[in-house]
């Protein structure tokens, strides 16, 4: 969809949205936001400017929920003052915790299910309008989420919201050298501690026509780097008449087909049934990223077991093995969880043996949080203790840092291509003398950040205008979560 003719929206307002959690969330975001803004609407970026407040929640973890309801008292006492205020509760919140929010929140206006978002210009307008006609004693609720059980049928559901990706804005976007396309809605692999395969759904692939299309018109639009999304996203299958598509098919023919894309990645992987079809295209694709998010969540086999992820220790190490085979300089980044129940300290030591195997790039380390409806919650008690938890989140971090700081060190002194994304956010008083000593006596110059296509942050001064460039740089310092590098003389 282009810009179309700047419309007059039919209400007066002004919208603010936050997004929580992960890479869906934000291009959930991205959707919401291009509808409003085709509506004609327009965003703010403070919640306490707006007279629409939409939050799009994860709700992963406890801590991710508890973010959320602490900025929904906020706006209850907004509206207990009187102001009037539409409140929307957007994504996996809105879908789990449904009933519990509208008996104990009745102040929020709408919520929207991740499978119904492609409604919520219409509820806002909806909300508008009641708040217009005074009536602000009494909250429309309007309950989107997605009925019935979940089965693999809701074909209508699925052509409204491919509706909302397929008419996406891709002039008017914030980073429009970096864009994400969903290839796969949902997850049928009902993981024990997971939420999302509740939340979002069972696992729907989109036609690979529509994608392709997608991945074009991003391109066009100015976009470098495209990141597929899906939960398990080597799962892939499509079956048109004349063609059966796996994950192979699609990740080769966008990069023949959209030759002018210079990074193409996905995630997130499942470590169950990547094929090496997959795992060649990755190799002998240029453009595409030598980049896995793998989650192996714990190296040992009984919590594996316990957590029902269907794959050993030993299905894990021999797909890093096979991929490592291909291309030996392949980024990989892990997910682990400390603390699942019954975790003893023989079980986190092989969770840290497995760290040291894989080498990652990176690793994101999650305490156990019991999630309720999920099969651990009903089935375990949380009895690993906070304080165990704690300690074994460090220690894997700690760990962690080690490996990738060693990792770091093997890059100094070459070149690489990084994506420049932003600004960056390192100060020059908490900067590394070094890093300071690095800088050319340019007044122009700021902090810039970027990444390779490996994802790994770089650090470097340069103009502002290289932002939204792929640039070459020298990389001279590593750190464990960082590098510093300067721009290539
Ligand atoms: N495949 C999905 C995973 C979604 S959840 C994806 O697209 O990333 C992201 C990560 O959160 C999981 O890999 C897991 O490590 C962590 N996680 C999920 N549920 C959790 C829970 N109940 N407690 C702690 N961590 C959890
Ligand atoms: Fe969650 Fe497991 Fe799916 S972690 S998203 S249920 S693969």
């Amino acid at each position: 969809m282009t810009k179309g003719i700047a419309q007059k929206p039919a209400h007066d307002s002004r919208i603010f949205l936050e997004t929580f959690g992960c890479q869906m969330n934000i291009l959930d975001s991205e959707l919401v936001q291009g509808q409003f803004h085709e509506a004609g609407y327009h965003f703010v970026d403070r919640a306490e400017d707006a007279n629409v407040v939409l939050l799009n929640t994860c709700s992963v973890r406890e801590v991710s929920e508890n973010k959320v309801l602490s900025r929904l008292g906020k706006l209850k006492e907004r509206k207990e003052s009187g102001e009037r205020l539409v409140v929307g509760v957007l994504g996996c919140m809105a879908e789990r915790s449904n009933d519990e929010l509208s008996k104990k929140r009745p102040f929020i206006d709408l919520m929207v299910g991740p499978s119904k978002i492609h409604d919520t210009l219409a509820l806002v307008e909806a909300a508008l309008a009641k708040t217009s006609q005074q009536e602000t004693q009494k909250s429309l609720s309007y309950f989107v989420k997605r009925k019935g059980p979940l089965k693999n049928d809701s074909l209508s559901t699925f052509d409204d919201l491919e509706t909302l990706d397929r008419m996406r804005a891709v002039d008017d976007r914030a980073s429009p050298w970096q864009a994400y396309v969903r290839i796969t809605r949902g997850c049928n692999k009902f993981c024990a501690f997971c939420v999302v395969p509740r939340t979002r759904g069972p696992e729907l692939h989109r036609p690979p026509g529509a994608i392709i299309d997608e991945v074009k018109r991003l391109t066009d639009g100015g976009a470098l780097e495209v990141t597929l999304l899906g939960q398990t996203i080597n799962h892939y299958y499509f079956d048109e008449h004349d063609k059966k598509w796996s994950f192979a098919d699609l990740l080769f023919n966008i990069h023949e087909q959209v030759p002018s894309l210079k990074r193409l990645r996905f995630l997130t992987s499942y470590p169950r049934d990547f094929t090496d079809d997959a795992l060649d295209v990755m190799r002998s694709c240029e453009r595409i990223s030598k980049y896995l998010h793998i989650p192996a969540q714990s190296g040992s086999d009984k919590v594996l077991r316990e957590m029902n992820r269907g794959y050993d220790l030993e299905t894990y190490l021999g797909l890093i093995e096979r991929a490592k085979a291909r291309m030996p300089d392949i980024s990989l980044i892990g997910d682990m969880i400390v603390g699942f129940p019954n975790e003893t300290d023989e079980d986190f030591q092989l969770s840290i043996d497995l760290l040291r195997m894989v080498r990652y790039k990176n690793v994101f380390v999650f305490k156990y949080s019991p999630r309720p409806d999920t099969v651990a919650f009903k089935r375990f008690t949380d009895n690993v203790p906070d304080e165990v938890k704690k300690l074994r989140n460090n220690s894997m971090l700690a760990t962690q840092n080690q490996i990738a700081l060693e990792h770091h060190q093997t890059m100094v002194g070459q070149r690489y291509t990084v994506l420049c994304d932003t600004e960056s956010k390192l100060s020059l008083d908490t900067e590394p003398l070094e890093l300071i000593k690095l800088r050319p006596k340019n007044s122009d110059d700021v902090n810039l950040c970027g990444r390779t296509t490996g994802d790994h942050i770089v650090h470097f001064r340069g103009k502002k205008s290289l932002i939204g460039t792929l640039v070459t740089v020298k990389i001279e310092q590593a750190r464990p979560l960082s590098l510093g590098a300067v721009i290539d003389p």
